[in-house]
């Protein structure tokens, strides 16, 4: 079977090899056919971490060839979307049947593939909140993988919104989203106050966003790559009283993962939920497409396709 497997010798840290094992489903698990999967930023730090020969891949949508032998999940032959924790990149996978979720036929797999990591991040983040009809919600990195889909989850459940984007060039882009509100600045204490602060950007713009918290506030911290950021309790103490910032990892709770994947499928499907591909190509030029998308050549999702 081929596959992608991290080689530190190769382009992108990546080789396209052709004798990989085939994958042996467990119980509850189905073998997928895979169509199309995209990459995250989550992936580069694995590549670092992981040793030659690891096989990337945790967004997939497909095709299912044989049923969990259990009997659980979904018939041969549905589409399908999945989030696995790795070996995605390759020709077929296994998938436990309560990670995946059946596609409307109005949902194309490159569009399901960009839903499992970020889609489902941005979900469960909103949560977080609560209630957030009539309330301010601020999104940072919000024409990101995961923002795009948390100012658009946000906007649709009855949230005013505003987007931090790194430059004037994308407010265009996070207005299209939903965003009522565009800033490129934190520093400006007529912003807000916000009920709920999604972040993935961290580093000091975290300390910008958490002195725009209303009393008992809640600034979840999905990522980061932006260095660390200093706190003092006089961040909390003009507006903020007893705000909290809340460490955020999607991955729980597992048990719902194929439940929550099939409500995105539901509102891409019915044009509510939009998600933004910047680019699509076949999945043997995955490396050129990692290497791109790792310098930042282009915006929004990275799909590669099978066909
Ligand atoms: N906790 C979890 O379970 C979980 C799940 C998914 C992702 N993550 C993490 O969340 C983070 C975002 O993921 P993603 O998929 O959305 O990544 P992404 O597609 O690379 O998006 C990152 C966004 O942050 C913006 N940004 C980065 N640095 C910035 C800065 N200094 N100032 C302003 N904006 C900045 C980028 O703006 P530009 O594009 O304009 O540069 C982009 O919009 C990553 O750290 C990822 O590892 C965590």
């Amino acid at each position: 079977m081929r596959g992608f497997i991290t080689d530190s010798t190769a382009r992108a840290g990546l080789r396209l090899a052709d004798d990989l094992p085939e994958p042996q489903p467990g119980p509850g698990e189905f073998l997928l056919d895979v169509r199309a999967y995209a990459v995250n930023p989550g992936e580069t730090k694995l590549f670092e971490e992981r040793p030659d020969g690891w096989r990337p891949g945790q967004d997939v949508a497909g095709v299912v060839l044989r049923p969990a032998a259990d009997g659980s999940g979904p018939p041969a032959g549905a589409r399908v979307v999945a989030r696995v924790d790795w070996e995605g990149w390759a020709e077929r996978v296994a998938v436990p049947v309560h990670r995946s979720a059946v596609l409307d036929e109005r949902v194309a797999h490159e569009q399901a593939a960009t839903l499992p990591i970020a889609g489902l991040t941005a979900l469960r983040a909103l949560r977080v909140g609560g209630a957030v009809l009539g309330r301010r919600v601020l999104v940072t990195g919000a024409t990101g993988g995961v923002g795009q889909f948390a100012v658009q989850l946000a906007a649709m459940s009855g949230a005013t919104v505003t987007a931090h984007v790194s430059g004037e060039e994308r407010a265009a882009e996070a207005r299209k989203l939903g965003a009522h509100q565009v800033v490129t600045c934190l520093r400006d204490p007529a912003l807000g106050p916000f009920h709920l602060i999604l972040d993935g950007v961290a580093g000091p713009l975290l300390t910008d966003a958490v002195r725009l918290l209303v009393p008992d506030g809640i600034a979840v911290v999905y990522g980061g790559h932006n260095g660390p950021t200093e706190l003092r309790l006089k961040d909390f103490a003009m507006r903020g009283h007893n705000a909290r910032i809340q460490g955020f990892i999607s991955e729980h709770p597992e048990e719902t993962k194929g439940e929550d994947l099939a409500l995105l499928v539901s509102l891409v499907a019915d044009g509510r939920l939009r998600p933004v591909i910047g680019r699509i190509d076949d999945w043997c030029r995955t490396p050129d497409v990692f290497e791109a998308w790792a310098n930042r050549e282009f915006r929004g999702k990275a799909v590669l396709l099978r066909t």
